[in-house]
Order: structure tokens, then sequence, then C-alpha cells
């Protein structure tokens, strides 16, 4: 009797559950659809070879000029494949992680570094989108990057260009070919992985010096052999940036997020909750999907939400213009690329200088954002956050005029839709098995033999 009382209830309440659900399905259904958002299909299987290569390259200090500090230094799998702080400590620095500390002569980068899943579906680069990749004309394809020699119609580092080719050959998407020339970059940032000692060399030699230091290593030459057999022995950092992004491309995908399930069909893989949030997400409420649409919840433009800046800071006042700075208009003040939003949870603190610290403080902020530029609570950050955010602050009425108007207007969201709002960005975009993939490199040996961040 009281098993079936029990069934009773159950049968009860499932039901009064699912009839309040076809209608936000349907509504779902119709705003993902203008939104033009997909399920993301699994990335192709990886070429083994460069993804050999380029694990181990990812994970060794071997590919900086003082062999101390690698990508995961930054990029840690353990933090979302971000630092898990505001900013990333560069070379000399110790430990991992949040833990991790600047020495006397280390520098803290200036800007957070960004999560790094699904990005060979990206067309730009970087928070201010510095390297692209992209038709001049409807039948030819041109790099945008910091380093002249390999931009425009002729560049003249031909080696590294014809090393980048193989890259877009061996993979159908052209984005492949900006994310294999982006991982030059960080090599050649002296706040990265280049460091004060070799600070003043062009990054042509430079770059040149890292490949020799890499194949001065036994294990590596067996690698780029196998890796590369066509350059019979001729190897540049065109080849690294190859092997580096297939191993990126490929072991960082997140493709099965609950989100995904969903849009292929599956309508339980999100609860009531998340599914309340992601209506609120694709609402003209809470105008979210805006900016944050497509397949990869981005439009990959530049835009300002009025971030509040402390920190560092890129320009010379100790602010950061943001995409303005590289593009010198003063249409893009204040703008940053719109963040892919897959697995953004595990990569906190968000945005590009990390001052929100949780997923609720960063829809808070969407809320009002004239109140929470106006009421940013610095005190709460940590030293390093704070610097310069009293000078920054002046210019807040600039900052909140940066912001298009109608985003600029209170959301009026309730404490009920934003507890909503957090569900469905930290639980239906979160992809389930990358914590296990992630783990997967704790412990990993490389070639060189150096200790691992
Ligand atoms: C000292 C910390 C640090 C190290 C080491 C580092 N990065 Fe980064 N990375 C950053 C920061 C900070 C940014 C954002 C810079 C900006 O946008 O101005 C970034 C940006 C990126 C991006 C751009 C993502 C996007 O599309 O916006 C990629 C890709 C990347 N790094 C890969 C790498 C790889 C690969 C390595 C090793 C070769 C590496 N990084 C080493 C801190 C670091
Ligand atoms: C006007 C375009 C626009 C709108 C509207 C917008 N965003 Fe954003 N979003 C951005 C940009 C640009 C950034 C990066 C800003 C920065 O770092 O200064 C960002 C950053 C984020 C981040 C942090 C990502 C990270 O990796 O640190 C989250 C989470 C986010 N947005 C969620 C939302 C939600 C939720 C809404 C709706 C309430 C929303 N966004 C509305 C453009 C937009």
């Amino acid at each position: 009797m009281k098993a079936f009382f029990t069934y009773f209830l159950f049968f009860a309440f499932s039901r009064q559950l699912v009839a309040g659900l076809p209608d936000i399905d349907a509504d779902l259904k119709i705003k993902l659809k203008k939104a033009n958002v997909t399920a993301l299909p699994k990335p192709g299987a990886a070429k083994k070879e460069y993804f050999e290569l380029g694990k181990n390259l990812f994970f060794d200090k071997v590919l900086s000029g003082e062999r101390n500090v690698s990508c995961s230094s930054c990029h840690s799998p353990e933090h979302g494949l971000s630092s898990g702080m505001a900013y990333g400590i560069g070379g000399g620095g110790i430990g991992s992680g949040p833990l991790r500390k600047a020495s006397a002569f280390t520098q803290y980068t200036l800007r957070n570094p960004p999560q790094l899943f699904n990005l060979s579906g990206q067309p730009t680069h970087f928070w201010d989108g510095q390297v692209s990749y992209y038709d001049l004309d409807s039948d030819q394809k041109i790099l945008t990057t910091p380093e002249p020699g390999l931009n425009g119609e002729y560049p003249y580092l031909t080696e590294v260009i014809e090393a980048l080719r193989l890259a877009s050959k061996t993979n159908s998407n052209d984005n492949f070919m900006s994310l294999a020339a982006q991982i030059l970059f960080p090599i050649a940032n002296t706040y990265e992985m280049k460091g004060s000692k070799y600070a003043q060399e062009t990054n042509e030699d430079y770059w040149q010096r890292i490949v020799n230091q890499v194949l001065a290593v036994d294990g590596y030459k067996a690698l780029f052999k196998r890796a590369f057999p066509q350059a019979k022995g001729q190897y540049n950092i065109g080849h690294i940036g190859v092997a580096v992004a297939e191993f990126i491309r490929q072991a960082f995908s997140a493709t099965e997020t609950p989100f995904d399930k969903y849009l292929q069909g599956r309508v339980t893989a999100l609860s009531i909750e998340e599914k309340r949030g992601a209506l609120l997400f694709y609402s003209e409420k809470a105008k979210c999907s805006q900016c944050h649409t497509g397949p990869h919840l981005s439009d990959f433009d530049f835009k300002s939400v009025g971030v509040p800046q402390g920190g560092p800071g890129v320009s010379a006042d100790g602010d950061d213009y943001g995409r303005s700075d590289y593009t010198n208009s003063t249409l893009d003040v204040f703008k940053f690329k719109t963040p892919v939003l897959r697995n953004v949870v595990l990569s906190g603190p968000f945005m590009h200088n990390g001052v929100f610290k949780t997923m609720k403080e960063v829809v808070v902020h969407y809320n009002d954002v004239g109140y929470s530029i106006d009421h940013f609570d610095f005190e709460k950050l940590s030293q390093v956050e704070q610097k310069n955010y009293k000078e920054n602050s002046k210019r807040n009425n600039a900052r909140y005029n940066s912001v298009e108007f109608e985003f600029r207007m209170p959301l009026h969201l309730t404490e009920a839709e934003i507890g909503d709002l957090v569900k469905f960005l930290e639980i239906s975009l979160t992809d389930p098995n990358t914590e296990k993939s992630l783990k997967s490199y704790k412990g990993i040996k490389v070639p060189s033999g150096l200790p691992i961040d």
C-alpha cells in the first residue's frame, strides 16, 4: 500500500512537472532557431603525430626562452585552462593555479588568460582579436597578426607561412590556420613566455632560438620527424604552431554539454530551472543572445559591456581600452571579443581582467551595468587587481557610455531569474566529460624532463 501511495505521488508530481514543459520547450525552440544555435559537432579525429608533439610542447617549459614557463602555467587543466586567478604569471613564477606566485623578476600578464575550449571554431583570437585569418576578397585569405612578416598578401616570413599553411591543408577548417598562427604569440610575448632576457630579440630570431632549444632535447627530434617528414629536418616556429593547435583542437573540446544534448533533441537534458534560464538568455528581457549567439554563443564581434577595470591594464595609464588600442579607432574603446561560453564556469574569475569571481557577479553586473560600474567594491580585489583601480574609476562615465544604449538600461531581472540564468550558465553549458579528460594530464612527463606546472 505504501509503495502504491509513493508511486501515486510520484506519478502525480511528474505529471505536474511535465504539464509545464511543452510550452517552455516550444518557446525555447523558436528562440534557439532565431539565434541560429546548433549543437557543436565533435572535432574530427586528430592527426596523431601532430597531436603527440603538440601535447608535449603544451606542457613543456622548453618552449620558453628561460625554460621556466609553459602554456599550462597559465592555461592550467586544473583551472578550466585558465589561471584560476585574475591574471597569469609569466616566466619565473612559482607553482600553478591560484597559488602561483610571482618572483622579483616575474611579470603579471595584462589580461585574464582565456580558456581554450572549442578554439578551432573561432575566427579571431585574443581578447582584442589581434589574430585572424580572413577573406581579403572571395578567393584570397590573409593573416592578420602582431607580426608584420606574417601578414597581408605578401608576407616575408615565407617559410613560417608555408608551415602554417600545412595546417589548413590537413584541416578543412580555415579557422585552424588562425589558431596555428595564434600559438606563436604567447611564445614571443615578454609577459608570457619570452622573459626579460630576450626581450630585445626580434620575433624571427627569438622563434628560431626556441625551435633550436626544443630540437636540442632528445626525444623531440623524432617527434618532429614523424609529424613533418616533408620538412626534411628544416623546422620553424610554424611547425610548432601547427602541432600545438592540433593538440588544443582535439583535446580541449566541449561538445557534450547538457545544452548540446538538448539541441540534439533530448528534451530531458535540461532541468526546468535551466530551461527558464535558457529562455531568459535568449529573451528580449536579458538580451544575452544579442551578442552570445550562434553555435558558439558568440558573435565573435567586439563589444563593450562596461566591465570595471582593475589590475595592470594594457595602456600606459593603467587602463585597458581593449580593441581600440589595436585598431586606433575611438569607436572601439573598451570593446573586447564576445567570449564563447561552453565550460565557462570552469575558468573563473571572469571577464578580460577577471574582476568578477562568480557567475552570479557577472549576471548581477549585466542586470544594472551603470550601478555595477559606480558601486564596484574594489576593496575586495587582490592587491594586483586593485592596482590602478582608483585612477581607472575616473573614467567610469566613459566606460558607461561605451556600452550601447540598449544594454545600458537595467534589465530588472528578479533574484529568481538571476538564479535561473546562473544555472543555465553553470550547469547546462558545462561538459561533464571535461573534468575527466583534463585530469588525464595530471602527472604528465615531457621530453625535457623539466617540472610541469
Ligand atoms: C603567462 C601566462 C600565459 C602563458 C604562459 C600562455 N598564455 Fe595564452 N594567454 C594568456 C593571456 C593573458 C591571454 C590573453 C591575452 C590577450 O587577449 O590580450 C592568452 C591568450 C591565449 C589564446 C587566445 C584565445 C582566444 O581565442 O582568445 C590562446 C589560443 C593561447 N593563449 C594559447 C596559449 C598557448 C598555446 C601557450 C603556450 C605556447 C600560451 N597560451 C601561453 C596567458 C598566457
Ligand atoms: C553587448 C554584447 C553582450 C551582451 C548583451 C552580453 N554579453 Fe556577455 N560578454 C560580452 C563581452 C564583450 C564580454 C567580455 C567583456 C570583457 O571582458 O570586458 C562578455 C563576457 C561574458 C561572460 C564572461 C566570460 C569569460 O570567459 O570570462 C559571461 C559569463 C557572459 N558574458 C554572460 C552573459 C550573459 C548571461 C548575458 C545576458 C545577461 C550577456 N553576457 C550579455 C558581450 C555581451
